[in-house]
C-alpha cells in the first residue's frame, strides 16, 4: 500500500540486508531500517519495530536467512531459530514461519542453502500478501451487503493495527476496507486508539490517511456508546492466534469490544490468514499471553513543538501497573472468521469445513 503516494511492502531483502519500516517511529518519522544479523531481527520483533502477527512471521523467516548468511553452521541456525521463536510469545505466525523455514533447510549443507532460505522467506511473504488480498475480496461481500441495505456510509470499528503495516501488504482487518474503498463503497473507520502503545492511533489511522480512507480515532472506551447509538455497522479485528474451536486471541481490549458488539447486535468479524490458526492448543487458557514492560503504560511518546520525539512519564512514580498485551474473545461472540478460503463460523466445524484439505 502507499506512503506518500509510493507503494511499499513492510519487509524486503536487498543487497544482503533485510529492510523494514521502523514502526516505533511512525507516524512522526518514516524510517527504513536495515536488519543485518539475526540478532537485529530478534531485536526488531522484541521492541516492536515490526509487529502484527503476519509481519512477525515474515521477519522471523528473514531472520533465518540472516542467520544462514552470518554463519552457515547447523548449531548456530538451530539456536537462532529457538531465539526467534522466543522473541514474542503470543503470535503463532512466528513459530509457524520458523518451523516452515527449518523444515525447508533440514539436511541442506550445500552452497545453495542461502538461496533456498531466501526463496522460502520470499515465498512466505508473497503468500501472506496473496492471502491478505483474498481476505479482502471475501470480506468485501459483508461490507457490500451492509451498504446495499443501508445505501449510506458503512461505519466499521477496528482495534489495534491489523492493517497492511501488520502484514506484508493489504492487512487482514483492513483488507476488506481497502477493497470496499477501491470499489467506490463509502466507508468510514472508527479507530480504537489501543492503549498502551496506541497502534490504532499511530498506525491504523496513519495508513488509512495515506490511502485517503475517512477515519476517526476514538479512545478504547468509546466503542460501546457508538454501538448503542447505532453508529457502528460492523467490527473487524485481526488476531495473533485463533484456536481450532474459534476462540480468538488478539490485542488487549478486543474481548470487551466483542462483548459490547454482542450486546448491541453489531456483527463482530475476525480476519486472519490460515497461518494464524493454532490447530494444537485446545484450551484458550494455554495460550501464552505476553506481558510487556509496565513502562509502556506509565510513559507516552510523541513529538514536541520542534518535531523531536519525546517520552514523558504520566503516572505517579510509585504506582504499580500491569501490561498484559493480549486477551481472548470466546468464539460465541465472533460472528465469523474471514480467511483466504472464505468466511467460516467461529467453531471447530466451521474451520474444519473450510480447511478440509
Ligand atoms: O502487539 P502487536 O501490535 O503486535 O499486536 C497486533 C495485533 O494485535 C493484531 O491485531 C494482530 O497481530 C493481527 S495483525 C494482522
Amino acid at each position: 500500500m502507499k506512503i506518500e503516494g509510493k507503494e511499499y511492502r513492510t519487509i524486503w531483502y536487498q543487497e544482503n540486508v533485510v529492510k523494514i519500516i521502523d514502526q516505533t517511529k511512525l507516524p512522526h518519522q518514516f524510517i527504513i531500517k536495515d536488519l543485518k544479523s539475526v540478532k537485529d531481527a530478534i531485536n526488531a520483533i522484541k521492541v516492536m519495530e515490526v509487529r502484527g502477527a503476519p509481519l512477525i512471521g515474515g521477519t522471523a523467516a528473514y531472520g533465518i536467512v540472516l542467520a544462514v548468511q552470518e554463519n552457515n553452521d547447523p548449531e548456530f541456525i538451530k539456536k537462532s531459530a529457538e531465539e526467534l521463536i522466543q522473541s514474542r510469545p503470543t503470535a503463532i505466525n512466528l513459530k509457524w514461519a520458523v518451523d516452515r523455514m527449518m523444515k525447508k533447510l533440514s539436511g541442506i549443507n550445500s552452497d545453495q542453502i542461502l538461496s533456498i532460505a531466501l526463496n522460502e522467506a520470499k515465498e512466505i511473504c508473497d503468500e501472506d500478501e496473496k492471502f491478505c488480498e483474498k481476505i479482502g475480496i471475501n470480506g468485501l461481500k459483508i461490507i457490500e451487503e451492509i451498504y446495499n441495505k443501508k445505501k449510506d456510509t458503512v461505519n466499521i470499528l477496528t482495534h489495534c493495527n491489523a492493517g497492511w503495516l501488520a502484514t506484508i501488504n493489504w492487512g487482514t482487518a483492513t483488507s476488506p476496507i481497502y477493497h470496499a474503498h477501491k470499489k467506490g463503497i463509502p466507508v468510514h473507520v472508527w479507530v480504537d486508539e489501543t492503549r498502551p502503545r496506541n497502534q490504532g492511533a499511530n498506525l491504523t489511522s496513519y495508513e488509512l490517511n495515506e490511502e485517503e480512507i475517512p477515519n476517526t480515532i476514538i479512545t478504547d472506551n468509546t466503542g460501546g456508546i457508538l454501538m448503542k447509538r447505532g453508529e457502528v455497522d460492523m467490527c473487524i479485528v485481526g488476531t495473533d492466534r485463533t484456536l481450532s474451536n474459534g476462540d480468538v486471541c488478539n490485542k488487549i481490549g478486543t474481548y470487551l469490544k466483542a462483548l459490547a458488539a454482542h450486546d448491541n447486535n453489531v456483527p463482530f468479524y475476525v480476519a486472519l490468514p490460515s497461518s494464524t490458526i493454532d490447530w494444537d492448543i485446545k484450551d484458550a487458557k494455554d495460550i501464552p499471553i505476553e506481558e510487556r514492560n509496565s513502562e509502556e503504560l506509565s510513559h507516552v511518546e510523541g513529538v514536541d513543538e520542534n518535531n523531536q520525539l519525546k517520552k514523558v512519564l504520566i503516572y505517579p512514580k510509585k504506582s504499580k501497573a500491569i501490561n498484559l498485551a493480549f486477551d481472548v474473545t470466546p468464539a460465541k461472540y465472533v460472528t465469523g472468521l474471514i480467511t483466504e478460503r472464505g468466511i467460516s463460523e467461529a467453531s471447530s466445524n466451521g474451520l474444519k469445513e473450510l480447511f478440509k484439505k
